[in-house]
């Protein structure tokens, strides 16, 4: 650790607050982090958490997700400009829309999304949880919001529910094309390839394997060493598999596979949040219950 870095893990302990860190965070905020998570180990984490205040590195739906969790936690998003362009893809006035369209539908709505929309879904789901949230339901039919990647995916895995994606996307999944697995998997033949479900269904179909940030470092990890894999996500995953699987090799999808606003957290922006308790999430009291019940139900079911 550097000097900033025993600096922030100082401040922390003498405030007794919690650092969460995703996967996709660079190395340096990734290391002065009590939990390095995916989006559900994330959110479960802050869920079961003693601590008083909590610092999140990450996006500001991952902050949302935490203070609907824990209302009466000081909940803090160092990076407060770092959000997610597909989360902001959504309304709710799309969701109510969507009930009218299809009135016998589940909405289940994935966490990259606003704390509104939760409030007006039936329950929320991640990456990891997806599939199995979706199986979990009475109703046949199933609103999936805001990703139509991850909608069709799960709607592949489900095939006995009818399920209506909106037309969101992650503009950092979304770009990758066939044409990039072609390149990658002829540069390294041994390979294999593991993408995150936010990738459009042709490039999940050429996939060995496909799941949450935490199932692409899991499955990496747990191979013999020798092993190459292409990685089918953002390159923080990549980073930390080069400190966490040194004996296998690693080859990013595509150049600039980067998400710009998980790269926004600093060393010295989560310094000055845990100094000032800055951004301190807020959120409106009646939004909050009704997002609370999605959350809630994801990590029963999960
Ligand atoms: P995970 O749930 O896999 O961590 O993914 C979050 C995310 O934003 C992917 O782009
Ligand atoms: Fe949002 Fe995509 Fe960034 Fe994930 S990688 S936070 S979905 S923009």
């Amino acid at each position: 650790m550097n000097e900033l870095q025993r600096e922030i893990r100082e401040i922390a302990d003498e405030k007794k607050a919690l650092i969460l860190a995703h996967y996709y965070q660079t190395m340096d905020v990734q290391e002065i982090a009590d939990v390095v998570g995916d989006s559900f180990e994330l959110a479960k984490r802050a869920s079961l958490a003693e601590q008083n205040v909590i610092a999140l590195c990450g996006v500001r739906f991952m902050a949302e997700s935490v203070k609907i969790l824990s209302p009466d936690k000081t909940v803090l998003l160092p990076a407060p400009d770092a959000g997610c362009p597909m989360a902001d893809m959504v309304t709710p006035e799309d969701v109510l829309r969507l009930r009218r369209e299809h009135p016998d539908a589940a909405v289940v709505c994935y966490v990259n999304s606003s704390a509104a929309v939760k409030a007006v879904s039936d329950i929320c789901c991640t990456s990891s949880s997806a599939e199995r949230i979706v199986r979990s339901l009475p109703q046949k039919q199933v609103i999936f919001v805001p990703d139509q990647n991850l909608g069709a995916y799960v709607a592949s895995r489900v095939p006995e529910k009818e399920v209506f994606p909106h037309s969101g996307y992650c503009p950092i999944h979304h770009a990758v094309s066939e044409k990039d697995v072609l390149a990658a998997k002829s540069a390294h033949t041994e390979a294999r390839l593991l993408v995150h479900p936010e990738c459009p269904p042709a490039v999940v179909a050429m996939a060995d394997g496909v799941g949450s940030t935490a199932y692409i470092l899991k499955t990496v990890e747990a191979a013999p060493d020798g092993e190459s894999f292409i990685i089918g996500t953002e390159t923080g995953v990549v980073e930390r598999l080069r400190a966490t699987a040194p004996g296998k090799k690693t080859y990013l999808l595509r150049d600039r596979f980067v998400c710009p606003n998980m790269k926004k957290t600093t060393l010295h922006d989560v310094k000055r949040a845990l100094e000032r308790f800055e951004e301190n999430i807020m959120l409106d009291e009646a939004e909050m219950l009704a997002a609370r019940a999605s959350l809630k139900r994801m990590i029963e079911v999960a």
